[in-house]
């Protein structure tokens, strides 16, 4: 009897049963939960992490079955395509959220929602091709992004203007096109003192290849050079036909002249675009 106690007490300390404890909603056998109580003045406090990696979700895990205290959630090396409105309602206390390696490529508007104490999130080496800055309203805590490896080759005027905090930055991607039309980020990064990582380096134009973004001069970024095209997969393909009230949320696509970003009407909302004279 006693000896059965010491094995339930043991096995409360290590693993399962703390998760479960923590997490009673939560049975998703790639997931694993854990918490501590924070140090500090305020030790009362328990800080959850909740960590699904490497599993095969297709889905983010549905907000009302993690505890309210989840800090940190991991859902990195999983099939995830889509973030809806509302993914992560209701985790108010997140710091942490980790979607790296998955397949994301639409993120609807309100996808991030909700999340006023988020301070990290790495949405790096997915397939986002189009980013508008509605995906990062109330996102006023946040003080890292990183937005590598994925699809775009370029980022929209006043794309981080909700994320009032932000400190790094990071959005280097294979088809990274340093033209004018980035003159603003470089701006935008030097007033808001936000630090471009060193990693972010140029691939278009040929000229500037392999220059760290934030070493350039406004000058450099220049839409007067001969026209040079990022040559990558489209998604969806081009020939796709879009309807007027399909439900094509800032579907993106590819098209000779730069990215095109449409919205759900079929309009084209985000331009990466020159004029070829
Ligand atoms: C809960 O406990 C069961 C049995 O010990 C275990 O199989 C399961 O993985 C646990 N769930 C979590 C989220 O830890
Ligand atoms: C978490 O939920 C409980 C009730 O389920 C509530 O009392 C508490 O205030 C919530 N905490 C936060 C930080 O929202
Ligand atoms: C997201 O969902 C909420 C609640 O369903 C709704 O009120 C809001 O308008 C939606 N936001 C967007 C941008 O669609
Ligand atoms: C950002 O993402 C890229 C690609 O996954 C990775 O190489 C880099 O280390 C990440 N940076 C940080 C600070 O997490
Ligand atoms: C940066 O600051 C300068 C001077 O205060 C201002 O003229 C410019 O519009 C700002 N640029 C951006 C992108 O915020
Ligand atoms: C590319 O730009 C040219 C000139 O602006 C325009 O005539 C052409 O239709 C554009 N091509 C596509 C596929 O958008």
């Amino acid at each position: 009897m006693k000896l059965l106690l010491w094995v339930h007490l043991i096995a409360g300390l290590y693993g399962g049963t703390a998760g479960n404890r923590s997490c009673p909603d939560l049975i998703i056998d790639s997931c694993s939960c854990t918490s501590e109580r924070s140090k500090g003045p305020g030790r009362q406090i328990i800080r959850i992490k909740v960590a699904c990696s490497h599993g095969e979700l297709l889905e983010t895990l549905q907000s009302s079955l993690l505890p309210n205290q989840t800090v940190t959630l991991i859902l990195s090396n999983n099939k995830i395509s889509l973030l809806k409105n509302g993914s992560f309602f209701g985790l108010r206390s997140l710091e942490r959220l980790d979607l790296k390696n998955n397949l994301i490529s639409n993120i609807e508007p309100g996808a991030l929602y909700g999340l006023p104490e988020l301070k990290r999130l790495d949405l790096s080496n997915n397939r986002i091709g189009c980013l508008s800055p509605e995906i990062f309203t109330g996102l006023t805590s946040l003080t890292k992004l990183n937005l590598s490896g994925n699809i775009f080759s370029t980022l929209p005027l006043g794309l981080f203007i909700e994320l009032s905090a932000l400190k790094v930055l990071h959005f280097s991607t294979e088809s990274l096109m340093c033209d004018c039309n980035l003159r603003w980020l470089l701006q935008w990064a030097r007033n808001s003192s936000v630090r471009i990582a060193d990693e972010t380096v140029c691939v278009y134009p040929s000229a500037l290849q392999g220059r760290p973004f934030k070493t350039l001069k406004e000058n450099q970024l220049s839409c007067d050079g001969p026209l040079e095209l990022p040559l990558f997969q489209m998604i969806p393909s081009r020939q796709q036909v879009v309807f007027h009230g399909d439900r094509l949320p800032f579907m993106c696509t590819a098209t000779e002249n730069g990215t095109i970003c449409l919205d759900k009407d079929g309009t084209a909302l985000l331009l990466g675009v020159r004029e070829i004279e």
